[in-house]
């Protein structure tokens, strides 16, 4: 749908250009094609450098990750298609400009998306806006789909998914997962996070502490055979092994997403509790 219109055509074209002239985390060398990341500009860097510091207070950290957020949210909304459309200005000239075509809706991943819906909120008024809860199963420690409420037409329309941090995807997996199954189709997911794993990283630290980060059974995505080679080899390679299949199918999922995944930042590796780092702590918290 993007090439779909000559303007269609140009946008792509710009935000390839963007992607490519501007400069970005080192860490981004192997991130999907239509994965983009914000031109690190000196505003965001700044910006990021505010929420990434322990010591700033609540009230300074919700104004700066909103000035962030609202960045992603107006980069997602490029990514609409748009139509022609003329309009007659105050002085009686015709200007030919677009108009978007199409209708939204946002997806907060709970809870730590809902922080992001403010800033949707900001740039389109009156937006739906549908949430998902997604849990890890005491029982079988697997990302389980707990709550989902999502616009009655969501298969119409295009869907700005939100969750701030993208550590091990496990969530994200399933969030993209239930809105495939609402009907959503992939060119119209779009993914936004502030803060984004490096798919590449090297997820363990050397010296992982022992043999329960993750427990014995695995994340479901993996087939039986893999889960039992899995099983006899040692944990803290299980461990590393767990979290770069399971990032490998994400971002092979989305990779199949036409529509970009659009982070601020994506950063270089995962802690032995799997926090990003250098990240900026738990996002939900502060
Ligand atoms: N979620 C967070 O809030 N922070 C991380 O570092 C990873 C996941």
């Amino acid at each position: 749908s993007l090439s779909s219109s000559p303007v269609n055509a140009t946008m792509t074209l710009l935000a390839s250009a963007l992607k490519d002239t501007h400069r970005r985390p080192s860490t981004c060398a192997e991130l999907p094609d239509n994965a983009l990341v914000l031109p690190a500009t000196n505003q965001l860097i700044a910006l990021l450098t505010i929420i990434r510091d322990k010591n700033t207070q609540r009230g300074d950290f919700v104004f700066t990750s909103d000035r962030i957020i609202r960045l992603l949210v107006e980069e997602g909304l490029n990514h609409l298609p748009i139509t022609p459309s003329t309009i007659t200005t105050p002085l009686g000239l015709e200007y030919e400009g677009v108009t978007f075509e199409g209708k939204i809706c946002g997806v907060s991943i709970m809870r730590a998306g809902e922080a992001m819906e403010a800033g949707l909120r900001d740039c389109c008024r009156s937006v739906r806006i549908g949430k998902i809860l997604i849990q890890r199963d005491e029982e079988t420690a697997q990302p389980k789909l707990f709550y989902a409420k999502l616009p009655e037409d969501i298969a119409t329309r295009y869907c700005l998914l939100l969750d701030p941090m993208l550590a091990t995807g496990g969530s994200a997996m399933q969030a993209i997962e239930v809105l495939l199954s609402h009907g959503v189709k992939e060119e119209k997911i779009l993914f936004l996070n502030l803060v984004s794993l490096n798919p590449r990283s090297p997820y363990t630290v050397p010296s992982l502490p022992n043999a329960h980060v993750i427990p014995d059974e695995t994340i479901d995505i993996f087939s039986r055979r893999i889960e039992d080679r899995l099983r006899k080899i040692p944990q803290a390679h299980h461990c590393t092994l767990l979290l770069w299949h399971h990032l490998f199918h994400l971002f092979s999922l989305i990779r199949q997403l036409s529509e970009p995944q659009i982070t601020a930042w994506v950063d270089e590796g995962l802690d032995e509790k799997r926090y990003i780092v250098p990240g900026l702590g738990d996002f939900g918290d502060r």
